[in-house]
C-alpha cells in the first residue's frame, strides 16, 4: 500500500465535457473544474478523478489518445491542469488523471510511425502480424488500412489499436515475448507519461482497462501483473504517495498487482447489479426485456436480499482487507445513472449504504441530486453510456447554469424537464438527496471507523429483518422494504443515532428500523 491519503478520501468522478463551461463554447472545461472545487469539497469529496482530458479525436470520448502529454484544446492547456493541480492542494484535495495504457488512438503519433512499410523506433510499438492477409488468431484486428504488410490488434473500439506489452505465451512468429525490447519500450514509455504528470502535480491515475496489457495471458498473474509490479516499484522509488485506481474486473488480483484500489465493477451478481439495477446486464447488452425482474436490493419491495451482494463482495472483501482497498461507485460514465431505477428515497438509502463501506468510494458527478439518465442520441462512442454523461445541472439559469454558450452548442442537451434537480435547489432544501450525500459523507469524515480500513462485519443478514453491519465499533442498519423491521440482537448499540435517514429506535431490547430507514448509531 502506498497511498496513505486515501484512507480518508472519497472521490468525485468529473466526466471533463460536462461539468463547467467557463469559456461559452458549450463543453465543459479544466478551469471549469478548478472553479468548482469549493463545491465537490463541501459535498464531502476531498478527491477528484477526472476521465482522460487529453488530445484525441474523441471517437471513445477521449479514451482514443492522440497525444498523452497534451490537454485537448477543448479543455483548455496544460498550463490549466498545472494550476488545478495547485489549486486542488491548496484545499487539501487530490487529482487523479485517467491512464489509458493498453491502447492509442489510431491518430497517435506512434501508430502513424507504426503503420508505416519502412521499420522504425515505433514499428512494433503496437502488434502486427506479418502479412496483409494474416488475422491474428483470434483478436479483433484490421486490415488492409496501413502502408506495411500485416493486420494490427485492437483493443477495444475500432479507433484503438492495442499497445504491444508483448504475449506470455508466443504462439504465432509474429507475436513478441514480455522481455522483447520492443514490448520493454512500450512500458518505458508509459511510465515516462506517468512521470510527466506525476511531476507535475496530479496525484495519480484511474487506470484504463489495467487488465489488458500482456496477450495469451489467461490468469493475469505473471504477464500483465509483471508490468503492473514494475510500475509499482518505480512509483515507489519516485512517488510514493501515487495513488492508483484499477479498472480491473477482479480486485484481489489488481491489488496483488500492485495497485492501491479496485473497483467493484458490474459482473453478474456482483455490486452495482445486485444492489441498484438488477438487469443492469441486460441494458449493457442491449438487451432490456421489458418486463425484466427487477430484485435489486434498494428498490423498495422488489423482493431483493443483501445476501446476493454479500456473497460475492465478503470473498472479495476477506480476500483483499490486508492487501489493499476496493472502490464502490453510485455509478460511473459507463453505467445508467441510479436514479433510472431508483426513487429519491431509495438512492438516499443505497448511497448511505456506499458511503459506509470500507476502501474508497467514487461518486459520479451530479450523482449527488439525483441527476436523470437521459435518453439521448450516441455521442463520441458513448451509445447507451451517452445517457449518463449529460451536463452538470447547478441552478436555474440558462443551460442549467453549465454554459453560457446557446443551447444548439452544448456537447450534449441538458435536462429540459421543468424539474430536473439542480444544487441551486437541493442546496435551499435540508431534506434533499444533496443533504443526505453531505450529511453521511461528513460523519465518515469525523468518524474513523466510517472510513477506509475500519473492519466491515455484516451482523444480521436474515430476510424479513434490517440489514445491520459493524463498521468497528459503530452501528449501520438498513430496511428497504415498505414495512418496519426489527430484531434482537446479542451486541446491541447504545443507542446514541449518528446519522439517519427515515428513524431508527430501541425498545424493550428490540432495534426496529422503520421502512425505508437506514441509521449510522453508537
Ligand atoms: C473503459 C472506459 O471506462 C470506457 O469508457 C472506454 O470506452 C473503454 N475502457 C475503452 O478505453
Amino acid at each position: 500500500m502506498a497511498a496513505s491519503w486515501l484512507k480518508n478520501t472519497v472521490f468525485y468522478e468529473i466526466y471533463p465535457q460536462s461539468f463547467y463551461d467557463t469559456n461559452g463554447d458549450g463543453i465543459g472545461d479544466i478551469n471549469g473544474i478548478t472553479e468548482k472545487l469549493d463545491y465537490i469539497k463541501g459535498l464531502g469529496c476531498n478527491a477528484i478523478w477526472i476521465n482522460p482530458c487529453f488530445d484525441s479525436p474523441f471517437k471513445d470520448a477521449g479514451y482514443d489518445v492522440r497525444d498523452y502529454k497534451k490537454v485537448a484544446g477543448r479543455y483548455g492547456t496544460n498550463e490549466d491542469l498545472y494550476r488545478l493541480f495547485e489549486e486542488a492542494h491548496k484545499k487539501d484535495m487530490k487529482v487523479l488523471l485517467d491512464l489509458v495504457p493498453g491502447h492509442t488512438s489510431e491518430e497517435h503519433e506512434w501508430f502513424r510511425q507504426s503503420q508505416k512499410a519502412e521499420q522504425n523506433e515505433y514499428s512494433d510499438r503496437f502488434i502486427w502480424t506479418d502479412f496483409c492477409f494474416k488475422g491474428a488468431s483470434g483478436f479483433p484486428y484490421v486490415g488492409g488500412e496501413s502502408e506495411r504488410s500485416g493486420c494490427y490488434i485492437l483493443n477495444f473500439f475500432k479507433c484503438q489499436p492495442a499497445l504491444n506489452y508483448g504475449f506470455l505465451n508466443v504462439t504465432e512468429p509474429w507475436q513478441k515475448s514480455m522481455q522483447d525490447p520492443a514490448a520493454i519500450a512500450t512500458r518505458e514509455a508509459m511510465k515516462d507519461i506517468m512521470r510527466f504528470w506525476l511531476s507535475h502535480g496530479c496525484d495519480g491515475f484511474r487506470v484504463d482497462m489495467a487488465y489488458s496489457l500482456v496477450k495469451n495471458d489467461d490468469d493475469k498473474k505473471s504477464g500483465t501483473s509483471a508490468i503492473w509490479h514494475d510500475v509499482r516499484r518505480m512509483l515507489d522509488l519516485e512517488y510514493p504517495e501515487a495513488a492508483m485506481v484499477a479498472e480491473w474486473s477482479n480486485p484481489p488480483l489488481a491489488l496483488r498487482a500492485g495497485y492501491d484500489t479496485a473497483f467493484c465493477l458490474n459482473e453478474v451478481g456482483s455490486g452495482y447489479s445486485t444492489l441498484m439495477r438488477d438487469y443492469y446486464n441486460h441494458v449493457y447488452s442491449e438487451e432490456v426485456p421489458k418486463n425484466a425482474e427487477d430484485h435489486s436490493y434498494f428498490k423498495k419491495d422488489a423482493g431483493g436480499s443483501i445476501n446476493r451482494f454479500l456473497d460475492s463482495y465478503m470473498d472479495w472483501y476477506e480476500d483483499t482487507k490486508d492487501i489493499g482497498y476496493m472502490s464502490f461507485f453510485t455509478c460511473n460514465h459507463d453505467t445508467v445513472r441510479p436514479g433510472y431505477n431508483l426513487d429519491e428515497r431509495e438512492l438516499k438509502l443505497a448511497y448511505s449504504f456506499i458511503f459506509t463501506l470500507p476502501g474508497v468510494p467514487f461518486l459520479y458527478y451530479g450523482d449527488e441530486i439525483g441527476m436523470r439518465y437521459l435518453d439521448v442520441p450516441t455521442k463520441e462512442g458513448g451509445y447507451f453510456r451517452t445517457g449518463s454523461r449529460t451536463p452538470m445541472q447547478w441552478s436555474s439559469g440558462k443551460n442549467l447554469g453549465f454554459s453560457s454558450a446557446s443551447s444548439d452548442k452544448l456537447y450534449l442537451p441538458v435536462d429540459s424537464d421543468n424539474n430536473a434537480p439542480t444544487v441551486e435547489t437541493q442546496e435551499k432544501d435540508k431534506n434533499s438527496l444533496f443533504y443526505a450525500v453531505k450529511g453521511i459523507l461528513a460523519l465518515r469524515h469525523s468518524e474513523e471507523d466510517l472510513q477506509a480500513d475500519a473492519e466491515f462485519v455484516p451482523v444480521c443478514t436474515e430476510e424479513d429483518k434490517p440489514f445491520v453491519y459493524k463498521r468497528g465499533k459503530l452501528f449501520c442498519m438498513v430496511n428497504t422494504t415498505g414495512k418496519t423491521l426489527e430484531v434482537s440482537l446479542n451486541d446491541m448499540p447504545k443507542g446514541d443515532v449518528l446519522y439517519k435517514i427515515g428513524d431508527v429506535a430501541i425498545k424493550d431490547g428490540k432495534l426496529i428500523v422503520e421502512a425505508q430507514s437506514f441509521a449510522v448509531m453508537r
